[in-house]
């Protein structure tokens, strides 16, 4: 995919998205229709690998972005265990190129990162400065994405964590319970993980409020998800009343769905540094689920 959107005064500032094709991408897609101060080109991964340091370069000659907005990464958290090479090529590697190049051209860079950064045993919600400890491969990939930025003294970046993202797009939680729910009438959903759900047009648009506002004293690490913070059977039991389905859920521990990659206890993220800084407000998770059901 290779789309442009907003009109084309050249006095337009530039963003260049990548991984367009995503969850996000697709939501930045729809939200920068309320976005016109800049002139948007997505691109996909066949447009745009940015594990490649030619294609970078070369989209840079190109499209010359004033703000790149990075949303592609590996997010297969379990796959990862087992791909190492590739998790930490995308996820490090790569966002270290785009860093440097972000760097060069004095463009901006908003990347976004993850609360698999933090290890879940801290029993209020992340801030900012709490040190990160990811305990999978996943976790350690993204930090080091994270690192590499901040090592990289680019003077303009925001790299903003999030949780437990879903749209209509792509797979998430909300579908694949929709979907299970339809063919089994009967589910069981881990009640021990807390977090809270980021419906991806949300955070799209606090990303484009970012992208206009930031500056070299307003740059660094934030946290953004809707608000409130939940259980994934709280939030399975919520999709469910919201869609009018009759289906029979059992709260269950973490153990009866082991998985290849250790899922945090705690994911919640204290968003006020934010919602502070840029002005945003934050949507309830309940009325941002409703509106994405809406949408289906
Ligand atoms: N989903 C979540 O619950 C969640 C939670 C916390 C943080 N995040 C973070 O939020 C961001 C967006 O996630 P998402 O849910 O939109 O993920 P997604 O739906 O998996 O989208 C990621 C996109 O990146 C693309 N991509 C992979 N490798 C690439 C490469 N080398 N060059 C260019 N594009 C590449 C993928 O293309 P292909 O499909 O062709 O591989 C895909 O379109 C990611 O940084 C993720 O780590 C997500």
């Amino acid at each position: 995919m290779n789309v442009t959107a907003s009109n084309r005064e050249v006095t337009l500032k530039k963003i260049v998205v990548t991984g367009a094709l995503g969850q996000l991408g697709m939501a930045l897609l729809e939200q920068s229709k309320y976005h016109k101060d800049f002139y948007y080109v997505f691109l996909s991964r066949k447009d745009f690998d940015i594990t490649s340091r030619d294609n970078i370069s070369s989209v840079f000659d190109t499209h010359q972005p004033d703000v790149v907005i990075n949303t592609a990464a590996y997010t297969a958290v379990d796959a990862a265990e087992d791909d190492k090479d590739q998790a930490f090529l995308i996820n490090e590697t790569a966002v270290g190129y785009l860093a440097e190049e972000c760097k060069k051209r004095d463009c901006a860079l908003i990347h976004v990162s993850t609360d698999y950064v933090f290890d879940g045993d801290k029993s209020t919600a992340y801030v900012e400065s709490d040190n990160p400890n990811p305990q999978t491969v996943y976790g350690v990939s993204k930090l080091g994405g994270e690192q590499l930025i901040e090592a990289s003294n680019i003077s303009k970046y925001a790299i903003i964590r999030t949780s437990w993202v879903y749209s209509v797009y792509g797979h998430n939680f909300v579908k694949t319970m929709l979907r299970l729910g339809e063919e089994r009438g009967q589910l069981s959903v881990v009640n021990d993980q807390l977090g809270c759900p980021t419906w991806a047009n949300d955070l799209a648009d606090t990303i484009l409020t970012v992208a206009r506002e930031l500056k070299e004293d307003s740059s660094g690490v934030y946290h953004f998800s809707n608000k409130g913070s939940i259980t994934w059977y709280d939030f399975a039991k919520a999709i469910f009343e919201n869609s009018q389905m009759d289906v029979l859920i059992t709260p269950v521990t973490s153990d009866s769905f082991p998985t290849k990659a250790e899922r945090p206890k705690n994911s919640v993220l204290d968003t006020h540094k934010i919602e502070k800084q840029f002005q945003v407000d934050i949507p309830e998770w309940g009325s941002s689920l409703q509106k994405m059901l809406k949408r289906l």
